[in-house]
């Protein structure tokens, strides 16, 4: 069986990663605790609740990894895996989601820890529903959605977006039929990326989470609908979206954009049972940056995919927070000839993509200074920068402009920030000090003697003058090589050295700037100036 949420916790327990809170602690409160905390928190006494509460359990690239059981860089091959080699979800009898089942009057979403996230939300909000829905034509379906809790049996569903549930809660509303859904809460993470992921129509997205975690989703039934729900899951809400169409006000909600929405217009939704292990935490996905996170992956799993059907090689992605893991892509590639801009092409086909930064792969996609410094040394923006008009947008983005009657399209752009084809390569060698392969700060720092010996007592000047000519007349040589050859003699001497030999016109230098004897043949010409 895949995993489930109380082996994530193990994991990020052993790693140190999670703080169980034992003190009492006022639901409102928990929202602003997570977004201080730097590790996930799990929330044991919340004051008027017998569930804990557990929250920010994905918020960074190392909690993401942990959840995953792999390296972060190793998550959207896992991802590819579940989408390449999907595994078929088994269905099993009852299951720990079943442990306690409430039905009719029993149910009370009001006695579920559901937390308020910001201070514009509308209610309490349930962020990390794995959303599951049958359609009769179409079949299975899942996905994440917000439910803002309104009645003791009653949420809305923000469905405002053009995705595959909204499609199915259109042709239940077409037929005058509620939409039965099962809304699985706290469940393995690689059931939300997957639900998360755009997987077309009839596309089983928990086929993906099983592919994506080595074994398969358990399923199990419901009570009181005819859809499955996730038998290893902590909480089920059984439901139906009433065939109320889009004429309820609900929100606003936090986005992942990290920006308050606007008022929206949902369907009802009505629960008609509950469901959950005995002993039941409540996850609360913290928003926007849980939700921000887990797209990293499947952002990363889209770019390596249009990218490899391009041709171009890619050594490292780097999906930004910034961006809010949706909008901007770092990528860095072994560069062929003209790869620089396949690459922008490529990953700007990706939808949602607006802003991509490709860098050689010698820039190191995760560090913002050095794909800065690529773009301040290898850009010219009249050549390297690349704007596409009128592309399909996310229209999420607080940027584009207001047109009524139709989305908005909008623009987006690519920086080629690789070294360019006619530009010699000698530009771009890096500074590196010198013994910096042998020296470490730390001897030094601690109890050793630090160095080994100190200057000669005396040398002979005339001598290793005679030296460094000799050694000169066979081979042109940097500072540091005459420097390191001459170690025994002490730098100062040396230096004092070459300043008489200097003095004496005795030097010069190569084209690359080695030292050499004034009037060899290594000695470089100066340019020709105009008269
Ligand atoms: C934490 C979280 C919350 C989300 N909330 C919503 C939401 O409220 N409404 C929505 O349309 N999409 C939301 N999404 C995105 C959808 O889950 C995503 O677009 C998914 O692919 C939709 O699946 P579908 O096309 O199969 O319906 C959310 C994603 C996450 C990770």
């Amino acid at each position: 069986m895949a995993g489930t949420l109380r082996d994530v916790l193990e994991d990020l327990r052993q790693a140190g990663e999670l703080i169980e809170i034992k003190k009492p602690v006022d639901i409102r409160h928990i929202a602003a605790l997570v977004d201080q905390a730097k590790k996930a928190l799990l929330f044991r006494n919340v004051i008027g609740y017998a569930l804990p509460v557990l929250s920010g359990l994905t918020n960074s690239r190392e909690r993401i990894a942990l959840a995953m059981g792999c390296r972060f860089d190793e998550t959207e091959a896992r991802l590819r895996r579940g989408l390449d080699r999907p595994i078929e979800p088994v269905t099993v009898t009852g299951g720990p989601a079943r442990e306690v089942v409430l039905t009719g009057d029993a149910v009370d979403l009001f006695a579920l820890p559901i937390p308020l996230f910001s201070l514009l939300d509308g209610g309490p909000m349930i962020t990390a529903g794995v959303t599951l829905a049958r359609d009769p034509e179409h079949g299975l379906n899942a996905g994440v959605y917000r439910f803002q809790v309104k009645e003791r049996n009653l949420t809305g569903i923000d469905v405002v977006t053009p995705n595959n549930l909204r499609k199915f809660a259109e042709r239940a509303l077409a037929a005058g039929r509620p939409l039965p859904i099962s809304i699985n809460i706290g469940t393995h993470p690689a059931e939300l990326i997957a639900a998360t992921y755009k997987a077309p129509i009839g596309v089983s997205e928990m086929a993906i989470a099983g592919g994506f975690a080595g074994a398969p989703v358990r399923f199990t039934a419901c009570e009181t609908i005819d859809v499955p729900c996730l038998a290893d899951a902590e909480i089920v809400l059984e439901a139906e979206i009433l065939p109320t169409g889009w004429t309820k006000p609900e929100g606003r909600f936090g986005e992942f954009t990290r920006l308050m929405g606007g008022l929206h217009w949902n369907p009802w939704v009505r629960v008609k049972a509950v469901a959950m292990r005995r002993d039941a935490i409540y996850y609360a996905l913290h928003m926007p940056w849980e939700n921000i996170w887990l797209s990293a992956p499947i952002y990363e799993a889209a770019l390596r995919r249009v990218l490899r059907e391009a041709g171009v090689q890619v050594a490292a992605i780097n999906v930004t927070p910034g961006g809010c893991c949706h909008w901007h892509a770092v990528v860095a590639i072994q560069k062929h000839p003209g790869d620089g801009k396949n690459a922008i092409l490529a990953a700007l086909s990706v939808a949602d993509m607006k802003h991509v930064v490709v860098v050689d792969d010698d820039i190191d996609v995760f560090d913002g200074t050095e794909v800065e410094w690529a773009i301040a040394t290898r850009v010219q923006a009249d050549r390297d920068v690349v704007i596409v008009s009128d592309a399909r947008s996310k229209p999420l983005d607080p940027s584009l402009p207001v047109v009524s009657g139709r989305i908005p399209t909008t623009a987006k752009c690519g920086v080629d920030a690789t070294i360019p084809e006619d530009v010699p390569r000698e530009r771009y060698e890096r500074i590196t000090y010198a013994y910096a392969d042998r020296v470490r700060l730390a001897d030094v720092l601690g109890d050793g003697d630090g160095a080994t010996a100190g200057e000669p007592a005396a040398v002979d000047l005339a001598a290793l003058a005679a030296r460094i000519r000799a050694a000169l007349a066979e081979t042109p040589l940097y500072f540091a090589q005459i420097a390191e050859r001459f170690a025994a003699e002490g730098f100062a001497s040396v230096t004092r050295t070459l300043g008489s030999l200097h003095a004496a016109g005795a030097l010069s230098q190569d084209a690359v700037g080695r030292h050499c004897l004034a009037g060899s043949p290594f000695a470089a010409t100066p340019p020709a100036t105009k008269a």
